[in-house]
């Protein structure tokens, strides 16, 4: 068994707060995050498939195509948009690492499956001291 990663990148603009809240309680509990007129991050997100080694190619998995999945399904929805308001995946949700990487963990393994690899992890860099980790459960 062999884990393959692939680095990705995104940016978006997404706000964190909960709407039964003042925007002063949500200051306290979010800070910048939770900005009433909205703010951006460079994300970087990495794909870990796994699998075993094709005797045929050499490979777990053609990297292209795990890379036009990959932009198809999540990078595509994301780049440039309002996490909040534009991305199905994550409507109604709190737009934290955390969330993003259990949704972007659901769009992707059915897709990644169709390539005979499994995902094993998804994880996601907000700031480059915020990551979260997602593994499936
Ligand atoms: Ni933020």
């Amino acid at each position: 068994m062999v884990y393959l990663t692939r680095r990705e990148r995104f940016s978006a603009a997404h706000r964190l707060f909960n709407p039964a809240l003042s925007d002063a309680e949500n200051e306290q509990i979010y800070g910048p995050c939770s900005n009433p007129r909205w703010h951006g991050h460079n994300y970087l997100l990495w794909i870990t498939v796994r699998g075993e080694v094709n005797s045929a190619t050499g490979y777990v998995v053609d990297m292209k195509m795990l890379s036009r999945v990959i932009r198809e399904k999540v990078i595509a929805k994301l780049d440039h948009k309002n996490i909040n308001t534009e991305v199905d995946f994550m409507k109604d949700r709190f737009v934290s690492t955390e969330n993003l990487a259990i949704g972007i963990w659901k769009e992707l393994e059915q897709p990644i499956r169709e390539l005979d690899v499994d995902l094993h992890a998804v994880k996601i860099q907000e700031t480059e001291n915020n990551v979260a980790e997602y593994f499936g459960n």
